[in-house]
C-alpha cells in the first residue's frame, strides 16, 4: 500500500482565562473552561507520514530525532488516532518549531493542533472542527484551542455527561468585537524545571487556593465574553491579568511551591502598571514559565513594544489574532 501523508501548520495560543488543572488526567478535562487568543506568530508546521513496514514511529523535532518525553508522548497521540481510524501502520513524524520549546509560549498547544490535523488527515480520518479539537486536548490540554482562529473558549465539559469526552471542546468566540494584541516579552527560551502537567497536580491536589481560583475563573469567563462583545479592552485587560496572577498564586501555594515567575518578570509587571498609570491601556498575563505577554489594544501594541524593549533589552515580539489549524500542501 502506498503511503499517506499530510503536513498541516499551527499557531500558538494565549489565554487570557486559564485552563490550570485536569479533573481526569487520562481524558484530560479540566476543572474550568478556559478562553485564550490565537496568535499570528511562532507556527508549528508538522509533516505525518505512514510507513507501513516500520515497527515504531519516529519524531524528528527541528532536525533532531526525539527520544523521551517527546517521542512517548507523540507516539501516545498517534495510538488515540490509530484506535480511531482503525489502522495499525507506524508513522513518521516530522515537526518544526518556531517557538522557544517549554518557554511557557505554548509550543504544546501549536504542536499538538498540528499534530491532530496532519495525522487525522494521514490516517484517513474525516472529523468536523469539534472532533478535531477533542483530539488536538488528548495530547495537551491548550492545543484544543490552537485548533481555531481568534478568541476561542474551551468547554471544560459536563463531568456527569454519559461520555464526558464528548462534552470538552474548544469553539470560536464569534461575536467578539476586539482587535487586541499580545507583546511577548520573552525573557527565559530555555526549557521549565517543572512541567505544566506535574505543576498542575500539585496544585490541585495542595493549594488551599485552587477551589477558589476555579470559582472565581467561572465568573471571569462569563464577564469576559460580555466585554468581548462589548469591545471592552479594559475589562478583558482587567479580568485577565487577574486571573493570570491568581493562577499562579494557586501554584506558589502547592506543596511544594512552583514558582514560574522571575525577578525579570516582576520588573515587566511593574512596568506595565506604569504604564497604565501614564494612561497606556496594558495589562500582563504569564503562563507555565518567567514570559510576560502584555495584552493590549492593536493601536497601542507598537508603543507598549517600545517600551518593553527599552525597559528589558530582550526580545519582545508583537503577536496579533491568528488562524486556525490548516492543511498545508505537501511539497517534498
Ligand atoms: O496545555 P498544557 O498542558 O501545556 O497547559 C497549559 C497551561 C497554561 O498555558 C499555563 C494555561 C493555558 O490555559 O494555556
Amino acid at each position: 500500500m502506498t503511503a499517506r501523508e499530510a503536513v498541516a501548520v499551527a499557531h500558538p495560543n494565549i489565554a487570557l482565562i486559564k485552563y490550570w488543572g485536569k479533573r481526569d488526567e487520562h481524558l484530560v478535562l479540566p476543572f474550568n473552561d478556559s478562553l485564550s487568543l490565537t496568535l499570528d506568530v511562532f507556527p508549528t508546521t508538522t509533516k505525518v507520514r505512514l510507513e507501513p513496514d516500520a515497527d515504531a514511529d519516529r519524531v524528528v523535532m527541528d532536525g533532531a530525532i526525539a527520544r523521551g518525553e517527546v517521542l512517548r508522548r507523540t507516539t501516545a497521540f498517534l495510538e488515540l488516532v490509530r484506535e480511531l481510524a482503525g489502522r495499525r501502520e507506524r508513522a513518521v513524524v516530522e515537526t518544526r518549531n518556531t517557538v522557544p520549546v517549554g518557554a511557557g509560549l505554548a509550543s504544546s498547544a501549536s504542536g499538538f493542533a498540528a499534530l491532530a490535523l496532519a495525522a487525522a488527515h494521514a490516517y484517513g480520518l474525516s472529523l468536523g472542527a469539534a472532533q478535531l479539537s477533542r483530539l488536538a486536548r488528548r495530547g495537551s490540554g491548550s492545543a484544543a484551542r490552537s485548533v481555531f482562529g481568534g478568541f476561542v473558549v474551551w468547554h471544560a465539559g459536563d463531568p456527569d455527561a454519559p461520555d464526558p469526552d464528548h462534552t470538552s471542546y474548544a469553539e470560536p468566540v464569534t461575536d467578539a468585537r476586539l482587535d487586541a494584541s499580545l507583546v511577548a516579552v520573552v525573557l527565559d527560551a530555555g526549557p521549565k524545571a517543572v512541567s505544566s502537567r506535574e505543576a498542575m497536580r500539585r496544585t490541585v491536589a495542595t493549594s488551599p487556593l485552587y477551589r477558589g481560583w476555579v470559582t472565581d475563573s467561572h465568573a471571569d469567563l462569563a464577564r469576559m465574553r460580555t466585554a468581548l462583545r462589548d469591545g471592552d479592552m479594559a475589562c478583558v485587560g482587567e479580568i485577565a491579568e487577574r486571573n493570570a496572577l491568581g493562577m499562579h498564586a494557586t501554584m506558589e501555594t502547592a506543596r511544594p511551591a512552583v514558582r514560574y515567575l522571575t525577578s525579570a518578570s516582576t520588573t515587566v509587571l511593574d512596568e506595565v502598571r506604569r504604564l497604565r498609570r501614564e494612561g497606556v491601556g496594558a495589562w500582563a498575563t504569564m503562563d507555565a514559565g518567567p514570559n510576560v505577554k502584555v495584552l493590549c489594544a492593536s493601536a497601542d501594541a507598537e508603543q507598549v513594544a517600545a517600551r518593553m524593549r527599552e525597559v528589558t533589552g530582550v526580545l519582545v515580539v508583537v503577536a496579533r489574532s491568528g488562524p486556525g489549524a490548516r492543511h498545508e500542501t505537501v511539497t517534498s
